[in-house]
């Protein structure tokens, strides 16, 4: 394993760590979540942080940062990141200590061009060139075997690395200031939902990293596809560019196993990031697949307390129980916008009971279906279609 953590002498932090590391794996571990990502958001502030606008100077005062081992919560198209330089390993293990990272966790590199790739990878191929003549920049990750340049922090011990190119205007403007990649996780604690305006980080990670850029509220608001092209294209993890998009330009992709199951204790899978329990709001959550009829119906057959309705706009009339809404039922994009947001702002009211409904999983629904079935816990229920 590549992360060595665990040869440092015991800490809070490290503790805290082994305790994700285990709870993350166990599908009835809760509370002990709860419990390890509040003390994670409890822990003594050591910074103030300070929040800046992503304009030249702001930029230029976190590239300094970035370029004297700081690390920097940044925005991206997708989800607020938590940035290191990728060529520094001290910066780069500081990001796992924040956010509780379980260290079998890798992270992406984010680089500005494609000629920043060639130095980070043993190979390009073809089908790099032509993904990237489509969708970068923009929320799609490669992942291809490392060079000797990327540690083994980054990478968690394997012999990939993640790699992007993001479409947000600062980001790019930041990686450029500091000529070298950027290394960023979602700015959250592990198991929290992914941050989509740096208020987000703010509540998350205030006092923890000197500095957010504030690139306003981020335009996709769920996780880059990260896409493997280690022999055959596989999808680790669905995002906004779906598979049906993939395969018009390099042919038959692949869905990998851990995306639609849940992976059973100790499996290994493609994405180590798969394996853990996410996005979860203190509340409990089922997600229910299947029309608008039939959704409404379950609800009044199961009530709950404190009871909340993740729903669309179609759902709400006919509804006993208060909502937030994802959008119009027909506009899954809108959906991934306001997803994390809404997650967040049911912790906000209180809720003890989330029934979230999505009318598909499959095509343009599959990232949203990802990411609601691990805030459920791999809960879901296929409903009967109604009338
Ligand atoms: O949109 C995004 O991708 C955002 C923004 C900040 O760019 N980043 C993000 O990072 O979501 P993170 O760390 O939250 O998720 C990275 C995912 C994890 O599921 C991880 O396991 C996977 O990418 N990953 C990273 N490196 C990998 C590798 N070498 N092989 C397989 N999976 C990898
Ligand atoms: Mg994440």
């Amino acid at each position: 394993m590549g992360f060595k953590a665990a040869s440092k002498p015991p800490n809070a932090d490290s503790i805290l760590l082994k305790i994700m590391q285990y709870e993350n794996n166990e599908k009835q571990g809760v509370p002990m979540i709860k419990d390890a990502v509040d003390r994670i958001l409890n822990r003594p502030k050591k910074y103030k942080t300070e929040m800046v606008s992503a304009d030249e100077a702001g930029l230029a005062r976190a590239a300094a940062l970035l370029t004297s081992g700081e690390n920097v919560a940044i925005p991206t198209e997708t989800v607020y990141g938590l940035a290191a330089s990728a060529f520094d390993e001290t910066a780069a293990r500081r990001i796992f200590e924040i956010k509780g990272r379980p260290g079998d966790n890798p992270l992406i590199v984010h680089v500005s061009s494609l000629s920043m790739i060639w130095p980070l990878v043993e190979k390009m191929d073809e089908r790099v060139s032509l993904l990237a003549k489509h969708f970068w920049p923009g929320p799609l990750t490669l992942v291809m075997k490392k060079s000797a340049l990327i540690s083994d922090v980054i990478s968690a011990g394997l012999d990939t690395v993640a790699i992007r190119i993001p479409a947000h205007p600062a980001t790019l403007r930041l990686i450029e200031l500091c000529k070298f990649p950027i290394a960023a996780p979602s700015a959250n604690p592990s198991g929290r939902p992914s941050p989509t305006t740096a208020f987000h980080v703010y509540e998350d990670l205030n006092g923890r990293i000197p500095m957010i850029v504030d690139g306003g509220s981020c335009t996709v608001g769920v996780e880059s596809t990260v896409l493997s092209l280690v022999g055959e294209a596989t999808i680790l993890r669905p995002g906004r560019i779906t598979e049906a998009a993939l395969s018009r330009v390099i042919g038959p992709v692949s869905l990998a196993k851990g995306v639609m199951e849940e992976p059973q204790k100790g499996e290994k899978v493609a994405s180590p990031g798969m394996a853990h329990r996410h996005y979860a709001p203190n509340a409990k959550v089922v997600l229910l697949e299947g029309n608008h009829a039939a959704y409404l119906r379950y609800i009044a057959e199961h009530p709950q307390e404190d009871s909340y309705a993740l729903c669309f706009n179609e759902d709400i009339e006919g509804l006993k129980i208060p909502y937030l809404s994802l959008g119009d039922i027909k506009d899954p994009e809108e959906a991934e916008r306001r997803l994390f947001s809404l997650l967040r702002e049911l912790d906000e009211l209180g809720a003890k009971f989330v029934y979230a409904h999505i009318p598909d999983h499959t095509g343009r629904w599959l990232a949203l279906f990802n990411r609601l079935q691990r805030a459920a816990g791999f809960e879901v229920i296929r409903l009967e279609r109604e009338k």
